[in-house]
């Protein structure tokens, strides 16, 4: 887990990195209905990124004038330690953390006033929005969570994130434990399916597997036989013989790394015919989007070249016609591959996406209005400890294929009578969808799937669906 050493040293690097103070924070308990009644606390992503273990209510002070990092954390109270146990005092935390000083959080305006005296200083928004108010009323920015465009300073953003965007060692062992539990989770669900079954038995054995290694979702778990509705977070389905079955769930570690994985599997254990080939087309997809990965590579690329390979394929199934290239140009393919091909990956699922296409997107890179591509989240060169998805899919998803504006958009291009067919098949219950996601590492000399573990070859899959007993 990165400990206290490790994250002092990525604290010595923001420090030589900025030129004005900066105060973050760790943000605090969220109320989930009365307010003694919390939500579990997760830190802020970037406090995460440079504290191990942060408590509630924690903020830090980065002083680059006399390289100085003091902690403020709320005081130590007989009342707290009888409800919710002792804790280190300052002095050890002092210790154990390394850092310049440790004060009490209820001097933190006061004491930052006094140290930073006429000096500016820059803090970023965070969920927690008292914690974003308590640190503009210090540095007297506009900030605002809920605008990307406006979390913070544009430099201290890139500063961040230019840390946050290259793996050290104990930060890629941190994702890779991540992905260990996600693969169990993946591998239970998988050998639990069997028609019958619900998705909220599923979801148990996911969720089970997360908790059982102290991880929680790193996102709201998707698994439903409508993987078509890409964000689908309901799970009441009973599953039928014919059905996919599509799950997107990643762990979360308690440092906060994570990791994000989809597979899909066929409900009765053996894919139908159309389902083979629409997986096949996924999967080579997939892995032309990965084996292109290198230092160098344009993200956009590998989100054309999958965006190509899904236009080849649907070509040959007869629900494209035309040249593959022009598709893809006039984003014809986009009916079936409606989203971008990944993001950033790291302590958010989407990582750094608070902060937006500025650090999402290279310089001068700004997202495309098309279809589809406009929901590429990721337009970077690929530099080694990036890490980041690899998703493509073909989704049946009726809400598109019978919209009027897109069936007048694509006529020609796209079959719809044919496409028709997959909504209505298996007695009206329809297609849904496929993604196949793994989490890639970029290296010096290419490319690291760190989810390579989680089964994905369809002998593979079919072999491990229905497996367990009972
Ligand atoms: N789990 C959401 C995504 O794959 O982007
Ligand atoms: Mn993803
Ligand atoms: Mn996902």
């Amino acid at each position: 887990m990165p400990n206290h050493v490790h994250c002092q040293r990525r604290r010595a690097e923001l420090l030589a990195a900025i030129d004005t103070p900066v105060l973050l924070m760790a943000g605090g308990w969220i109320s989930r209905n009365y307010p003694a009644n919390w939500s579990p606390f997760r830190a802020d992503s970037t406090f995460l990124f440079f504290f191990a273990h942060p408590e509630p209510n924690a903020a830090a002070l980065f002083d680059p004038k006399d390289k100085s990092v003091t902690l403020f954390l709320d005081e130590r109270t007989a009342t707290d330690a009888l409800w919710h146990g002792t804790v280190p005092g300052f002095a050890e935390i002092r210790k154990l953390t390394g850092v310049t000083a440790v004060e009490k959080r209820a001097d933190l305006a006061a004491i930052a006033r006094k140290k930073l005296g006429k000096r500016a200083a820059r803090t970023i928004a965070v969920p927690d929005p008292r914690a974003t108010a308590e640190a503009l009323a210090i540095t007297g920015e506009h900030l605002d969570f809920y605008d990307t465009t406006k979390c913070g300073d544009p430099a201290l953003i890139a500063a961040v994130a230019r840390l946050r965007n290259h793996r050290s060692p104990e930060e890629l062992a941190e994702m890779r434990l991540a992905v260990a539990v996600t693969r169990e989770a993946h591998v239970g669900a998988m050998a639990r399916t069997r028609p019958g079954v619900r998705e909220q038995e599923l979801v148990g054995v996911v969720e089970g597997a997360f908790a059982r290694h102290g991880c929680v979702p790193a996102y709201n778990n998707i698994l439903s036989v409508r993987g078509e509705v890409l964000h689908n977070h309901a799970h009441g389905n009973v599953l039928h013989d014919t059905d996919l079955v599509l799950l997107d769930a990643g762990a979360e570690r308690p440092s906060g790394w994570c990791a994000d994985v989809t597979r899909t599997w066929p409900a009765s254990g053996v894919f139908g015919v159309e389902a083979r080939e629409v997986y096949d087309i996924v999967l080579a997809a997939e892995k032309a989007a990965i084996d292109a990965v290198r230092p160098g590579v344009r993200y956009r690329d590998l989100h054309m070249l999958a965006a190509r390979t899904l236009a080849d394929g649907l070509v040959q199934m007869g629900l494209l016609r035309g040249k593959v290239d022009d598709l893809v140009e006039k984003g014809a393919h986009a009916v079936f591959y409606p989203h971008g091909t990944g993001h950033l990956l790291g302590i958010d699922v989407h990582d750094m996406e608070a902060f937006g296409d500025q650090v999402g997107y290279g310089p001068g890179r700004v997202r495309s209005q098309q279809f589809g591509l406009g929901y590429l989240r990721m337009d970077l060169d690929l530099e080694p400890g990036m890490c980041f998805t690899i998703e493509p899919g073909i989704y049946f998803v009726p809400a598109i294929l019978r919209d009027a504006a897109f069936r007048k958009q694509w006529k020609g291009m796209v079959d719809f009578a044919r496409a028709e067919m997959f909504l209505g098949m298996h007695g009206g219950r329809g297609f849904g969808g496929v993604r196949i996601e793994d989490d890639v590492l970029c290296t010096e000399t290419g490319h690291e799937v760190l989810s390579a573990s989680v089964p994905k070859e369809r002998a593979a899959v079919e072999a491990l669906v229905g497996s367990a007993a009972g």
